[in-house]
């Protein structure tokens, strides 16, 4: 295996707690990559020989961008009820059904090359690792082929069959379905369950049936809570452990006390506030109630059709009051939180998967100093670059 030494880092952001620093940066640093591994980091007058040695002359360096809430296989086209949205009609979640109608129409080669492609967007704009949900199929088979499909790109695939109620079903028989054959034919493709807890969707007590049938079958929790009011769903996500919950728009004093002290990762989707015209999260005061926040897009073709990270660091900066250096750990040592697996992902430190993005800037800044601007000049995906410009 050939060791590779990236040097003429201008600013490095290694989200290394050892160092100074909400993402411990270092400036005119080298990072040596060895058969897919962060082997070396630190100040380039002091990195070691290599095989091969790339200049990114004065570019800025971070972790590839790790999505950890994405529902990214899907069919068909929502942008009429965006249109509808914007012209000041409230999101609803019965959105979703016409996705399952597309999506149930479509192939397994329609839904892979789509996902693909999606996929190829995601990674052209710096994300390296993410998460992808079921969630438009809603009966066995098509929860079945969708977590299948979904299995052919990460390995974390969340089980969305609690999305919505599908039409014409009573609410607690499909809890039951979702609780019983279907996690069970889902089980094998995928690491973690998910609940839409929503009024609307399912209820405290629905979705706690689905939590704990996926905790029972080994699988992490994930949750949507509090999108579209306050609920129950921060509370039991911080009851039962699960690894994040996600949106967080509406939140009460105790809802933010609870994400303060448990190791639930608070997971923002700026770009789904904007796209939906949702009150943004009250950031600032989960971070000063000792939480741990996560950006992801949430990218789904009802409430948020993007898969930038950069734009959600950007907005998070902007609209959520954010500093750079905390929206940019969210969205990638925050990520690499809510999916476990911190240990190896979401940081430039040895031993890591060498995941690295280095940007057409001197500085991490420039995401949200130049907003909406495509900074990615090279991608690393374990060690391999995936992105040139
Ligand atoms: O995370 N909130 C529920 N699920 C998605 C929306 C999916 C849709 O409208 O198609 C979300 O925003």
């Amino acid at each position: 295996m050939t060791t590779e030494l990236l040097t003429g880092i201008g600013e490095l952001t290694t989200n290394d707690p050892q160092r100074e620093g909400v993402t411990g940066r270092i400036h005119d640093a080298a990072v040596v990559i060895d058969d897919g591994t962060i082997a070396w980091v630190g100040p380039a007058s002091e990195a070691p020989a290599a095989d091969r040695r790339t200049d990114l002359g004065g570019r800025a360096v971070l972790p590839g961008w790790v999505d950890s809430h994405t529902h990214l296989i899907f069919a068909g086209d929502r942008s009429e009820e965006f249109e509808f949205r914007m012209a000041g009609h409230p999101y609803q979640a019965g959105g979703i059904r016409t996705t399952v109608r597309d999506t149930t129409a479509a192939s397994d080669d329609e839904l892979r090359t789509a996902l693909a492609a999606r996929r190829g967007v995601a990674r052209a704009g710096g994300t390296t690792w993410l998460e992808v949900k079921t969630g438009y199929g809603l009966d066995v088979e098509q929860e079945t082929r969708l977590a299948r499909l979904a299995a052919e790109v990460t390995p974390d695939v969340t089980f969305l069959g609690a999305h919505v109620v599908p039409p014409g079903v009573d609410a607690d028989d499909y809890v039951a379905l979702v609780t019983g054959d279907m996690l069970a034919a889902v089980r094998p493709f995928v690491r973690w369950i998910d609940v839409f807890c929503e009024r609307g969707a399912f209820d405290a007590a629905q979705s706690r049936a689905v939590l704990e049938a996926g905790k029972a079958a080994g699988l992490g929790l994930r949750v949507h809570g509090n999108q579209l009011g306050e609920g129950a769903g921060v509370q039991l996500a911080v009851e039962l452990g699960a690894a994040a919950v996600d949106h967080l728009n509406f939140l009460s004093p105790a809802d933010i006390a609870a994400l303060g002290s448990s190791s639930t990762v608070a997971t923002l989707l700026p770009a789904c506030d904007l796209s939906t015209r949702a009150p943004f999260p009250p950031a600032r005061e989960l971070l000063a109630a000792g939480a741990t926040l996560a950006l992801a897009s949430n990218g789904n073709p009802g409430t948020s059709n993007t898969t930038s990270m950069a734009f959600c660091v950007a907005t998070a900066v902007l609209q959520m009051h954010l500093t750079v250096e905390e929206a940019v750990w969210a969205a990638t040592a925050g990520g690499a939180l809510a999916l476990r697996r911190s240990d190896q992902i979401g940081a430039v430190v040895p031993g890591h998967r060498a995941d690295l993005h280095a940007i057409d800037a001197p500085s991490v800044s420039h995401f949200a100093y130049r907003p909406g601007m495509d900074l990615t000049y090279a991608v690393w995906e374990g060690g391999r670059r995936v992105v040139s410009r």
